[in-house]
């Protein structure tokens, strides 16, 4: 039976891969170890309450003790470290806590492993630690120029306070793998979309306020390009690379799905309309605010050698994507209702002042 160490399991994605893991394979064991920041919600794992493969432990990745307690007593064969500050417009107002989670968390967890892993003659045995990285690290690509892509020799160069921090957890990564030989993937992946993700980001801001004929903030000119990739597909690549990466390679994870913000925007707004059959859902609700510090003009990501490697591609259209992420908001109100209560509460108020 594998152990996996997750980390940042009751986030967007890492809750949506805990739940795939679980469904997918009986022989499973997942030790989920959270901090429950604003992003981290247990109600994202309660179809698993009580499944006794799934463990979840409430800790700091910064926490070196609790680390070094986690791999005693469970001995995993794989870590795939998701846990991280998210939030691109967070970054920009309190970039610290990106430093302390996403650089200082993904080295102490880097430590903890390389130790309890090594052998006495220096190798490491099956084990492998996944880094759930960004295709920000790369920086900002041209409108101009549509047909260039990020491929995993674009050279960093990140622009925000988070792409900063997750770009130094990558270098931290790669330095193991060089100096240690220690076993390492890293996958960079574009913008998910699906079940359980925040309502801070995009998607779920969009569908939630146009539900409650709130204002949609489209920041700038509306017109950034990003490439949107369905959670799910994301999860099957993360498999696929813990299981079959080349110990040390990047892996880059996309849609080949650009599309402009207000594109995305005016689509949830139709689909949302449509579904709860609600005509003052409409484009009067659009807002155009003032543009983010520092915006990325546009993301995409030529998932190339993935698919070559692992004969890994995105499965689901966006059109399909898109309606089954509406369709989950709609029949999840009471979690949105509670994610959204309190700490975002302020933190929507402060943003956007209503
Ligand atoms: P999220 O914000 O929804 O979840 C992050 C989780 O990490 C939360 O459950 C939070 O409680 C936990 N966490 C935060 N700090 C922690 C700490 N110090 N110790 C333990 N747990 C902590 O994020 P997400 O969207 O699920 O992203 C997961 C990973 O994927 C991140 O590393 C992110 O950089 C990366 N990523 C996300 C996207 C995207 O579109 N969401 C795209 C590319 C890469
Ligand atoms: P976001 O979901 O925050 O992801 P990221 O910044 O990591 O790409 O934002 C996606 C795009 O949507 C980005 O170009 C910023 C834009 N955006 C808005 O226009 N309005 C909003 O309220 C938010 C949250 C994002």
């Amino acid at each position: 039976m594998r152990t996996y160490l997750v980390t940042g399991g009751a986030g967007f994605i890492g809750s949506n891969f805990v739940l795939y893991l679980l469904g997918k394979h009986e022989d499973v064991r997942i030790v989920n170890v959270d901090k429950l920041t604003y992003a981290g919600n247990l109600e994202n794992l309660r179809s698993r309450e009580g499944d006794p493969r799934h463990i979840f432990v409430q800790a700091d990745i910064c926490d070196k003790a609790a680390m070094e307690g986690l791999f005693d007593t469970y001995q995993p064969d794989y870590v795939i470290n998701f846990a991280a500050e998210s939030h691109v417009d967070r970054s920009i107002t309190n970039p610290e806590v990106f430093a302390e989670t996403n650089v200082m968390g993904t080295v102490t967890l880097l430590n903890v492993a390389r130790k309890a892993w090594e052998t006495g003659d220096g190798t490491f045995g099956q084990h492998k630690f996944v880094q759930v990285s960004t295709d920000e690290v790369y920086g900002s690509l041209s409108l101009e120029n549509p047909e260039v892509f990020f491929t995993e020799d674009t050279p960093l160069c990140p622009h925000s306070p988070y792409s900063a921090s997750k770009a130094a957890a990558d270098m931290f990564v790669l330095a193991y793998a060089d100096t240690f030989g220690f076993p390492v993937n890293i996958t960079r992946c574009s913008n998910n979309y699906g079940p359980y993700q925040f309502p801070e980001k995009l998607i779920p801001l969009m569908i939630n306020n146009a539900l409650q004929h709130k204002a949609l903030p489209v920041y700038g000119d509306g017109l950034n390009v990003r490439d949107w990739l369905f959670v799910e597909d994301h999860c099957k690549a993360i498999e696929m690379v813990a299981h079959n990466g080349k110990l040390g390679e990047v892996y880059n994870v996309g849609g080949h799905n650009e599309r402009e913000n207000i594109f995305i925007v005016k689509a949830i707004i139709a689909e949302v309309s449509q579904a709860v059959c609600d005509p003052a859902i409409n484009e009067t609700l659009i807002g155009y605010v003032t543009d983010r510090k520092g915006h990325d003009r546009r993301y995409g990501i030529d998932p190339q050698k993935i698919k070559r490697d692992l004969g890994w591609y995105p499965e689901t259209a966006f059109e399909d994507g898109i309606v089954k992420t509406i369709a989950w908001y709609l029949d999840n109100p009471e979690w949105v209702e509670h994610v959204t209560s309190g700490a975002y509460q302020d933190y929507y108020r402060e943003a956007y002042g209503q």
